[in-house]
């Protein structure tokens, strides 16, 4: 793996070349004794996996000045090197496409880590043994992201031949499992992250509900103060033990681009990008669209969801295609009572009313999934967690 540094800290440059050095031979280090100002040439000049920079203000003006960076090398990983790791700064990273803050001074562990993880997306093409992660995502809230990550997963499930999950991302007022079941979850997501030591197969599933035999949810934690105990770390457990024991994983990951959702999209095969027909939509959908881009997704990993598609509608597919410079992977129609009956009911669509459009729509987007042999890529996230 190739990494460029710059930073003007002779200690950081000192400490990283030995960090490196310790490695033997998986990665070779370029420094620059430098700022922000030479980014754009060294990313073009030496092309670095990895590109390694020190801040100096640690603030989000800074982080501005490093979108164009991001946007324009969506390959090449940017890692800065900060002491601030508020939660602001942090979400306002992951918008620009920048998913990795490491502490200063940089620790090795810290630094290995993240390593880590990048070569294990960088080579995300490799042969894979586990479920294949279906990533759900609202342009704006209420894009019906909880419906159709739900109605999917029962979908796909009542096909019989697989073993599907569904985990809710959303760790502030979750509401997945209500969409499906009127029972209530006997664990949730906090409860699994708190006990990640003891994470297996047997655990997560008698954590779940069990809305068919094939078909499980993990339900948000039920406070939103749990949330916040919430690592990345723990997420990774928690799908890397789903993959490997459901064919597919679906996430709802609401609407929110943090380090927790982001993590989930790294692991995803495709990241659905939901969104309807009107302005706010389209301006939202073009900013989620071009963090997604930003944080190294291509257009084949993200799919664009109209949902509540009416053929009347302010925009068609065509425009918003041409508009948001990206395909409209399918639509799912309107049908107000239809749904409305099934949330309230907490009973999925198809269930409810198997010939309603909006049924019969996910159930043709189910087919078309698991007509689509998973494009196998690599046991890494499996790698990187048995390894501890
Ligand atoms: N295809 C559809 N036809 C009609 N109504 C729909 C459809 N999909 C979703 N809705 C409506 O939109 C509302 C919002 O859906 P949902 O809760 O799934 O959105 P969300 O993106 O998860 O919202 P949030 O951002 O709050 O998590 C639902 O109450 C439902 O009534
Ligand atoms: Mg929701």
């Amino acid at each position: 793996m190739k990494l460029a540094l710059i930073s003007r800290n002779k200690e950081t440059n000192e400490r990283i070349r030995g960090l490196v050095e310790s490695l033997d031979g998986q990665a070779s280090l370029h420094t620059v004794a430098g700022g922000l100002e030479q980014a754009a040439s060294v990313a073009a000049k030496e092309r670095p996996d990895v590109m390694l920079l020190e801040g100096m203000r640690h603030d989000e003006h800074e982080l501005l000045l490093i979108e164009p960076l991001t946007l324009s090398h969506p390959r090449m990983a940017v890692v800065l090197l900060s002491p601030n790791h508020s939660p602001e700064y942090l979400r306002m990273a992951m918008r620009i496409g920048l998913r990795e803050i490491l502490p200063t001074p940089v620790a090795k562990e810290g630094l290995l880590e993240t390593l880590g993880r990048i070569h294990q997306r960088l080579t995300a093409g490799a042969p894979r043994s586990s479920g294949r992660i279906l990533c759900f995502v609202g342009c704006k809230g209420g894009s019906g992201v909880t419906f159709l990550a739900t109605n999917l997963g029962y979908a796909l499930a009542s096909r019989g031949q697989k073993k599907v999950a569904l985990i809710d991302l959303n760790t502030q007022f979750g509401d997945a499992a209500i969409h499906i079941t009127d029972r209530k979850p006997v664990a949730t997501l906090a409860d699994v992250c708190r006990e990640v030591h003891r994470l297996d197969g047997a655990f997560l599933t008698s954590s779940m509900l069990q809305v068919l035999p094939n078909f499980h949810v993990l339900a948000a934690p039920e406070e939103p103060e749990q949330a916040m105990h919430l690592r990345a770390d723990q997420i990774d457990a928690v799908l890397c033990t789903a993959a490997a024991h459901y064919d597919l994983v679906v996430v709802d990951a609401g609407r929110s681009l943090n380090e927790l959702t982001v993590r989930a999209m790294d692991h995803a095969e495709t990241v659905f990008a939901v969104l309807q027909q009107s302005l706010p939509f389209m301006r939202d959908a073009q900013r989620l669209l071009r963090a997604l881009n930003a944080l190294g997704y291509g257009k084949d990993k993200v799919k664009l969801i109209i949902n509540r598609f009416d053929r009347k509608g302010l925009v068609g597919p065509d425009e918003v295609a041409g508009s948001l410079k990206h395909e409209v992977d399918r639509t799912i129609p309107n049908s107000y009572g239809a749904v409305a009956d099934s949330i309230n009911q907490g009973v999925p669509i198809l269930k409810l009313d198997a010939r309603d459009p909006v049924a019969r729509s996910l159930e043709d987007m189910a087919g078309a999934l698991a007509g689509v042999r998973s494009r196998e890529h690599g046991g890494w996230l499996r790698n990187l967690w048995t390894a501890r």
